[in-house]
């Protein structure tokens, strides 16, 4: 297990070299219960899903803005109530053996989480405009659910949302997604309060930015990391772990240090 936020003492949290990303979601439909199981079932102690919010303010798994590659759904996921998306196959579009799987809501996520005992990574994805309302969603169940003595990291790609998750969720540890590291990324960790860096392993990431992370006290997560070899490299340059849809493959030859 890896420590990160070795900056704020009171967010640091362990975090497994191999975190399933949507889930094992190269072997089952992404961010689905099923993917959440079967990242367990293949040995991965983590897992990342994403976080949206319905047009009725309930948190759901889901990726893009908009439903359709994921599900039988057609239009945006902000407007759509929760029956709505409750009906939905998120599954067959996968294989038929998982046909009836749901878009599953962020309560049942976390309950999965955690009979499963399972760290998350929840990133929050909120449609532009929509930071506020997705965050404040989130928040509710994470305060009503999850439990303090359990690991948990929220990331986000949007600023804004890590804004609004600091002032809901002041002792969070939370990661600050980028697919290129921006020239700034100190000042930016600094200034939104984030524990880790979560970077693409390959738009820009070299050993010596890593190196340079690692020595501000951060953590580093790269995304996503199908390959062993691939993972083994980033890891040997100080990367904390990696996002892969392939847990089994990656636990099974082994990448971490
Ligand atoms: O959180 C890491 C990774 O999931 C970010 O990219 O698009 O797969 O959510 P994406
Ligand atoms: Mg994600």
């Amino acid at each position: 297990m890896q420590h990160l936020g070795a900056r704020d003492p009171l967010k640091v949290i362990s975090v497994a070299p191999v975190i399933a990303h949507r889930g094992a979601s190269g072997d089952a439909p992404e961010n689905t219960l099923a993917a959440v199981r079967l990242a367990s079932e293949q040995g991965a102690t983590w897992v990342e899903v994403d976080a949206m919010v319905t047009r009725d303010g309930h948190a759901v798994i889901h990726h893009d803005d908009e439903l359709g590659r994921c599900n039988d759904g057609r239009g945006w996921v902000l407007r759509r109530d929760l029956a709505d998306l409750a009906r939905l196959d998120a599954g067959s579009w996968f294989a038929p053996c998982y046909a009836g799987e749901r878009i599953p809501t962020l309560d049942a996520l976390v309950q999965t989480v955690l009979a499963l005992d399972l760290g998350l990574n929840l990133e929050i994805k909120a449609t532009d405009g929509w930071e506020e309302p997705t965050v404040e969603a989130t928040v509710a169940v994470l305060q009503r659910l999850w439990p303090a003595n359990r690991p948990l990291l929220v990331s986000s790609f949007s600023e804004r949302v890590l804004r609004h998750t600091a002032a809901a969720l002041p002792g969070v540890a939370m990661g600050y997604n980028v697919t290129a590291i921006p020239r700034n990324w100190e000042d930016r960790l600094q200034a939104l309060g984030a524990s880790s860096l979560h970077c693409h392993y390959q738009a820009s990431l070299t050993p010596s930015v890593a190196a340079a992370i690692k020595r501000a006290g951060y953590g580093l997560l790269c995304f996503t990391v199908n390959r062993s070899a691939d993972a083994r490299r980033v890891l040997d340059w100080g990367a904390d772990g990696v996002f892969t849809d392939y847990p089994r493959r990656l636990l099974a030859e082994n990448p971490a240090r």
